[in-house]
Parts: structure tokens; sequence; C-alpha cells
């Protein structure tokens, strides 16, 4: 896992995402999770379960990154517990979340090869049920970036993260880093209403440095073999801060200069912001989040390093 700030190569567990084959040894050991639905069979789960419990919120169509959030959690929780939920809130775009891949089966296989005890998988009416109009807004960190480009998209995403942690009440929720933005949005979130502890895990890589993403499987093989330049990209940027370069726009400059190689990468940003408010910087003085979203033919990938 390219732990968000280390160089792909010796920092990437291989992992195919896969779920086990039948019949190997750590499939056949595998205790199978409690899988429920509604929220009675939830409230019902979460009565027999020992604290603390770790929550790891996803969307399924689970890889390396979301086996690391559940071995991290089981690792610090004496229960585990994964919700697949494909959100149709934080989806601007229909035609985005129909293609979103799904497969209960395989998401279930890896959950069970990771150790969690629990999953959710609610219908969309458990967790939006008839009358819910409330939706929850983080302000200033949740505009820029992936909330000027996908308006709508965090309020679905505290939104639904909110539901989770009431029905849930998790002692500690886990997210990647891949997700920057979320990250920091949700932590403000739990933090301002009181909610839970959100731990932060490191970015999964593939060996030749390309983020694990649910989305990569919408990507042409022309398109996966272009899409470690994002990888690339980030790492000549955090080389020239390396070098003692402070000007954000020279950063940003190194950055852009590696896409522009890449004539299949369309770029919609390159930021370098403050590590903590993702306001752009003019000079890079302290922690910084250098972020970049890319599209590949239809599909958009984001991608970010932390400059320390
Ligand atoms: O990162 C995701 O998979 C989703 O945005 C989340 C946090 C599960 C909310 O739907």
């Amino acid at each position: 896992m390219s732990r968000g700030d280390e160089p792909a190569p010796e920092s990437t567990p291989v992992d195919t995402a896969a779920p086990p084959a039948g019949g190997a040894p750590a499939a056949a050991l595998a205790a199978p999770p409690c899988v429920v639905r509604s929220r009675g069979e939830l409230a019902e789960a979460l009565a027999a379960s020992p604290r603390p419990l770790g929550l790891v919120p996803t969307m399924g169509w689970l890889h390396a990154g979301h086996r690391s959030l559940i071995a991290r959690a089981r690792a610090e929780c004496a229960t585990v517990a994964v919700s697949i939920f494909v959100n149709p809130r934080q989806f601007g775009d229909p035609a985005d979340l129909a293609k979103y891949p799904r497969s209960e089966s395989r998401d279930l296989a890896i959950c069970a090869d990771e150790g969690a005890d629990l999953v959710w998988a609610p219908d969309v009416a458990d967790v939006y049920p008839p009358g819910f109009d409330t939706s929850v807004r983080v302000g200033a960190l949740a505009r820029p970036l992936e909330g000027a480009a996908r308006p709508g998209h965090f309020e679905g995403v505290t939104t639904v993260v909110a539901v989770l942690f009431g029905l849930v009440r998790p002692d500690r929720a886990y997210f990647g880093a891949k997700d920057a933005q979320q990250l920091r949005v949700i932590t403000r979130m739990a933090t301002d209403l009181a909610l839970t502890s959100v731990v932060p895990c490191p970015t999964v890589r593939e060996l030749d440095g390309l983020a694990l993403s649910s989305r990569n499987v919408h990507l042409s093989p022309a398109e996966r073999a272009a899409a470690p330049v994002l990888h690339r990209a980030l790492l000549a940027g955090r080389a020239r801060h390396a070098a003692g370069e402070r000007d954000a726009e020279a950063i940003r400059a190194a950055v852009r200069e590696v896409l522009a190689t890449e004539p299949l990468a369309r770029v919609e940003y390159v930021s370098l912001a403050d590590d903590a408010t993702l306001a752009e910087l003019q000079r890079v003085e302290g922690p910084a989040l250098l972020s970049l979203a890319v599209r590949f033919g239809a599909t958009r990938l984001i991608d970010n390093l932390s400059l320390a």
C-alpha cells in the first residue's frame, strides 16, 4: 500500500482483490460473516456483538484497499462490521450509478477471508425509509476539488455515512487515504457531531503504482496500461518538493508535465493544497496534499500524495 507517501515499489502488497479460490485453505477456514439487511436485523446482531466495534463502510466490489481496512479493524476491534451499500445520493450521474460494479457473493467471500464478523447489506429503503428528509453537509472542506467537480457528491456521502454511524454506532470507522478529501470531510463531520473516531488508512496500490479503486475495472487494457502515469506524476511533484522547491505552481507544473506524456489522460485538476484546510497554496511551507483527477475515456480516477 502505498501509504500515501511512499513510492509504490517498496510499499505495495500484491493482492489480486479476487475472492479466495474455492477449496483454498484460507477460504475453507474462514467463518462466514453474519449477513443482515433490515434495520431490525442489524440492531439484533449489534446487540449480541462485543465492543469495541469497528465499521468499514463500503460500496462493495471490494479490493485489496478494502481488505486492508477490514484487516486493520480486525486487529483493533472485538467486532468488525462491513457495510455494503451503493449509495444513490452520492452519484450525480445516473449512468455512473447504473454501471457501478456489484457482486455480493464476491464481496462476502472477501469479508469472510478477512475475518469480518458482520456484513450489513441493506436495500435503499432500509437506509432511506419513506419520509427520509435529512441531509448532512460539511462546509468549507467539502467545497473545492471533488466538491467543485461533483456537486452534491459530499452531501450524499456525509448523509449516508451519518446514517451508517447512527445505526451501527461504531467505536471506530475505517476509511482509506485514496479518497483524501472524503477522509477529511468525514473526519470533520464525525468530530463536529461527536459520532465516532475515524481511523485513516493508507492507500493501497498495484505494483505499477495505480491506486486501487472499484472504478479501475472500467478501464480498457490501453487505459489500464496508461493509468500508472497518475502515480508517476505525483511522485515527480513530490520529488520537486523534496529537492527544495517551495513554489506550489512549479510543483503542480511538474505533475502536469508528466501527465502530458500520456495521450489517453485528460486532466481535470492538479491541486497542491494545505493538508488540513484544502485551500490551494502559493507556497508550500507546511504539510500539503498533492492531488489530481484525470479521465481515461469514460473513467474518472483520483489520486494523491502527502507532502510533509
Ligand atoms: O468511499 C466509499 O466507498 C463511499 O463514499 C462510502 C464512504 C462508503 C459512502 O458511501
